[in-house]
C-alpha cells in the first residue's frame, strides 16, 4: 500500500520545503497539465528536472497533456520513477510504454472517469500501473467519485487473472473517509493532494492514510 501525495496542493513558491514535508511518503505525485488536455496549466519539464534534484522520494509524474507520445519519455529521462500518460491522448500506447521503459521509468496508463477499461485490457502486457481517476482531471480538491470503484474492481480482476504484479493507482478526492473503499476495490497506490497538504501535520496524514489502506484487505 503506497501513499503518493500530490504536490498540486503544495505551496508552489516553496516546493523543496513542501517535498520535505512528505519525505515519509512512498512517492511524490507531480501533476503536469498543459491547458489543452485539461483546462488548467501547472508545470512542465524544467520544474520536474529541478524537483528531481532535491526530492527525498521518487517522483511519480501524471501527465495530463496532449501528445504524450512526443513529450512523456523526457520525464523519464529527467529521472521520474514512473510516468503516467492518459490513454485518451496516446496515439500508440504500446510504443509509448516501450519508450518510457527505455528511458528508465515505469509506465502507467490513466483512465478518465468516462473512459472504460475493457478496450485497453491488452495493454496490461506492457504497463506497470493503471491509474483510475476518481475525479475529472484538472483540479485538486474535488469530490471523490465512488462510481469509479466498479472500474477499479474490474482492473483488479483483470490483473489477478493474468497473475501480474501491476499496481492500481487512484487519484482524486482520496482522503481518510474515501481511501478504504479504494483499497477494498483493489487499489494499492493512493494519490492524495488536499488531504495531505491541507493537514497541519502532513506526516501524520500520510501515516493515517497508510494505516487505513493497509487495514483493508481486498479480494
Ligand atoms: C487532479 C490531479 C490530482 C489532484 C488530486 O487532476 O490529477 O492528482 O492533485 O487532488 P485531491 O487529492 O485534492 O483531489
Ligand atoms: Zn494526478
Amino acid at each position: 500500500m503506497q501513499i503518493a501525495p500530490s504536490i498540486l496542493s503544495a505551496d508552489f513558491a516553496n516546493l523543496e520545503r513542501e517535498l520535505q514535508r512528505i519525505a515519509d511518503a512512498d512517492s511524490a505525485h507531480v501533476d503536469v497539465m498543459d491547458y489543452h488536455f485539461v483546462p488548467n496549466l501547472t508545470l512542465g519539464l524544467p520544474i520536474v528536472e529541478a524537483l528531481q534534484r532535491v526530492t527525498p522520494i521518487p517522483l511519480d509524474c501524471h501527465l495530463m497533456i496532449d501528445d504524450p507520445d512526443r513529450w512523456a519519455p523526457a520525464y523519464a529521462e529527467a529521472g521520474a520513477a514512473s510516468v503516467t500518460f492518459h490513454i485518451e491522448a496516446a496515439a500508440d500506447p504500446r510504443s509509448l510504454a516501450r519508450d518510457i521503459h527505455a528511458a528508465g521509468a515505469q509506465a502507467c496508463m490513466a483512465l478518465k472517469p468516462g473512459t472504460a477499461f475493457a478496450p485497453y485490457e491488452e495493454l496490461l502486457e506492457v504497463i506497470d500501473m493503471v491509474l483510475v481517476m476518481t475525479v475529472e482531471p484538472g483540479f485538486g480538491g474535488q469530490s471523490f467519485m465512488a462510481d469509479q470503484m466498479p472500474k477499479v474492481r474490474e482492473v483488479r480482476e483483470a490483473i489477478d487473472r493474468r497473475g501480474g504484479r501491476i499496481r492500481i493507482q487512484v487519484d482524486g478526492g482520496v482522503s481518510a473517509s474515501t481511501i478504504e473503499q479504494c483499497a477494498d476495490a483493489g487499489a494499492d497506490v493512493f494519490v492524495a493532494g488536499s488531504a495531505v497538504y491541507g493537514a497541519d501535520d502532513a506526516a501524520a496524514a500520510i501515516g493515517e492514510l497508510r494505516r487505513l489502506a493497509t487495514a483493508c484487505v481486498h479480494h
